[in-house]
């Protein structure tokens, strides 16, 4: 069924579709990315890894400056800069000059996160929410935040997680019907809808020692299971890097076996497709899901991975083999191969695919055809500020589709930027790619 020609002519056509319907303007979705701050991430190694260790510091900083100071330690790491860098750091040298660079970094950082943070909280991101579910798009509110270090601040991403599901719950039934986005053939789908990161609900994260985390962050995921059952919303948990995988897919299962949770929420995990591991883990996700049956089921929400250069990092530094695919191509073959396998699943599970590549979209949406289901079995997600015009374009066709909204501030927001930079300015990536006018049958090309 892999190479079925039939799903390779639907997928064409459902290609050709999506990306005749994207602005012609706006067919650079990278260009869309601050321009200086490309030209800083450029395809340049040792500035990756001193953004890359810049993240890591990140959690610990407490305000701008303190992470102004940070960035340009590591920066002044990094041998041969570009032009612009090497201003910056000229300018660095001096009290004036540093105090412009501040200005300009924050305005250009600020300027930046705006395309990608949906609001400073939850009240002020629900006008943008709204605007989503008119234009025909649902959402997942992501409270920015994670790697937390200390108890007092875990319990204030819980409470602020829930605030944020008082907050989408009390506004989203004002809005308008949107059959597309309400239903599909399994039963009604919560209108809000929450993901959270267990490695902020707990500074206990360690791989050696996974009960620890799992214990402390249990504590306090169980409220807001409870609360987002009560409110009928979605709570999905997030995967992060390697070391939190356990730890994370042992919470989920315990959490929603236990008597209270079989009934709801609807609650979701992520599949990340750049491990290795990925085909056995999604063995024992379906194999739980299909003893531990759920009503509403299980949401898999599959990913390529958002943490390749941590995780390279990681094993290089431990001379480890890297747990990631190395080359792009057998990590997409293997996100087809997994979205094939999900779709089949169903109704043990429910799906969402999550990929900003046309290819890989256009793929779940023919296959999903394929098998006979309808357009609405299967949903589509995409990061707010990277997968706009694919967004749009899905939701003009009817398709299900749910925008990743990040909400919280700069300080809070820093390692999902830096996360965003560096996934998009590998000269790998397909929106990359797409950016160089890279012919669209290229494109859609099988992996
Ligand atoms: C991240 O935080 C989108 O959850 C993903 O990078």
């Amino acid at each position: 069924m892999e190479d079925d020609p039939g799903v390779e002519a639907e997928l064409g056509q459902v290609g050709r579709a999506l990306y005749g319907s994207f602005p012609q303007r706006s067919r650079n979705p990278v260009k869309a990315l601050d321009a200086r701050a490309m030209e800083l991430a450029s395809q340049d190694a040792e500035l990756r890894a001193a953004l890359f260790r810049f993240v890591d510091v990140t959690p610990a900083c407490r305000s701008l400056d303190d992470l102004a100071r940070h960035l340009s330690g590591y920066l002044s790491e990094v041998d041969e800069k570009p032009p612009s860098l090497e201003v910056a750091m000229r300018m660095a040298g001096t009290k004036p000059g540093r105090a412009a660079l501040g200005v300009a970094a924050a305005g250009g950082v600020r300027h930046m996160a705006h395309r990608f943070i949906v609001g400073e909280s939850p009240r002020k991101a629900l006008p943008v929410l709204r605007e989503l579910w008119e234009d025909g798009a649902a959402s997942s509110v992501d409270l920015l935040g994670e790697a937390t270090v200390t108890e007092a601040e875990a319990d204030r991403y819980a409470a602020r997680c829930a605030e944020a599901l008082d907050t989408i719950a009390e506004a989203a039934p004002r809005w308008p019907e949107r059959p597309q986005l309400e239903a599909d053939s399994l039963g009604p789908l919560p209108r809000a809808n929450l993901s959270v990161k267990v490695s902020a609900l707990t500074p206990h994260i360690r791989p050696d020692a996974p009960a620890l985390g799992r214990e402390d962050a249990s504590r306090r995921m169980r409220p807001l299971l409870r609360k987002a059952r009560d409110l009928g919303a979605h709570l999905h948990i997030d995967m992060e890097s390697l070391d939190a995988l356990e730890t994370t897919m042992e919470l989920i299962f315990e959490l929603l076996d236990e008597d209270e949770f079989r009934e709801g929420p609807s609650a979701g995990l992520v599949l990340q497709a750049y491990l290795r591991e990925s085909p056995n883990q999604l063995d024992s996700i379906l194999a739980w899901a299909r003893e531990t049956p759920r009503t509403p089921p299980l949401v898999v929400r599959l990913v390529k991975g958002a943490y390749w250069d941590h995780e390279i990092v990681e094993a290089r530094q431990h001379g480890w083999e890297a747990p990631v695919f190395e080359v792009k191509a057998e990590c997409d073959r293997n996100y087809e191969e997994l979205t094939r396998r999900l779709l089949d699943a169903r109704p043990a599970v429910r799906v969402a695919v999550a990929s900003h590549n046309l290819r890989s979209i256009s793929h779940a949406i023919a296959y999903n055809r394929y098998s006979g289901a309808e357009d609405r079995d299967v949903e589509l997600q995409v990061l707010r500020g990277l997968g706009d015009e694919l967004g749009h374009a899905l939701a003009a066709q009817g398709f299900r589709v749910r925008v990743y909204c990040p909400v919280g501030d700069l300080v809070a927001g820093m390692a999902y930027l830096v996360r965003r930079l560096l996934e998009n300015t590998s000269n790998e990536s397909f929106l990359h790619e797409q950016a160089m006018g890279v012919p669209l049958e290229e494109l859609l090309a099988a992996p």
